[in-house]
């Protein structure tokens, strides 16, 4: 398989070098090198357990690298409390969604824009406009939303800090494929308005159509990156990862 081995350039918004990060005894990744570019979508592919949440949490600052090096617009961010790593421009939308049901939809999205004195009105705008689900349900307890909704919520929160790089874990997790298919259109459009997408799934399919590369994260080691095309057509990747005989 063919290797980016992109460099250290102005171009580049993250680069992780030789991540480690380990649960005790338990080393969850053991050397990532990973690099995402100005404008692009990039995708992280692996299967349960692979180590991609452990990534993103990484870069947000949750967990301390035991070994390694995460830069943001070339400046080290590793062990950064993540409220400033959120100050710096990196947003992040958990797996699992993580809103907070008794709040409303719009203290939610206020929750992700607390590194503002006061709640922007253009990026608020800008998620109503993206979802204008939440723009309707704004006053309705996040809790009682649906799965689709919650995800966009999460979404949503996470742009409300103005990030120019968006982390996303799974987005498609439990959703029926319609609402996949909308929650897609959607990160594609946020990044063609200039947001940089570090996707995390398992629904390979559907992100390499969206992605223009691909990293592929196999027990805490990335196995494979390459053009999202190519690894659509590699015969490894649609056998792990696009099941036998994927279109
Ligand atoms: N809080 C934790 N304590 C101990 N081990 C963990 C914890 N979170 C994740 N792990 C382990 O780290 C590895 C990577 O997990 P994770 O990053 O969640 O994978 P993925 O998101 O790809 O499914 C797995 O072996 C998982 O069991
Ligand atoms: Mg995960």
């Amino acid at each position: 398989m063919t290797s980016e081995a992109p460099s250290s350039s102005s171009t580049a918004v993250l680069e992780l070098r030789g991540l480690h990060v380990s649960y005790g005894a338990i080393e969850a990744l053991k050397g990532v090198d990973l690099v995402v570019n100005e404008g692009e979508v990039v995708t992280l592919l692996g299967a349960n357990g692979a180590g991609k949440t452990t990534t993103l949490q990484a870069i947000s600052g949750l967990l301390k690298p035991r070994a390694g090096e995460i830069r943001f617009h070339g400046e080290r961010v590793d062990g950064i409390p993540p409220h400033e790593v959120v100050a710096l421009g990196i947003g992040h939308a958990p797996e699992g969604r993580r809103v907070f049901p008794l709040m409303s939809v719009l203290e939610n999205l206020r929750m992700g824009a607390y590194r503002f004195r006061r709640v922007p009105r253009e990026e608020l705008d800008r998620v109503f406009g993206l979802f204008p689900v939440l723009a309707q349900r704004r006053n309705q307890e996040a809790g009682t939303l649906s799965g689709g909704e919650q995800q966009m919520l999460a979404i949503g929160r996470a742009l409300m800090g103005r990030p120019n790089l968006l982390l996303l874990d799974e987005p498609s997790m439990g959703l029926a494929p319609l609402i996949v298919s909308q929650i897609f259109d959607i990160i594609q459009e946020i990044n063609q308005q200039g947001t940089t997408v570090l996707l995390v799934e398992q629904n390979a399919a559907q992100a390499l159509k969206l992605a223009a590369r691909g990293y592929v994260l196999e027990t805490g080691t990335i196995v494979m990156s390459a053009p999202a095309r190519e690894l659509l057509s590699n015969p490894r990747v649609r056998a792990a990862y696009l099941g036998e005989g994927a279109e």
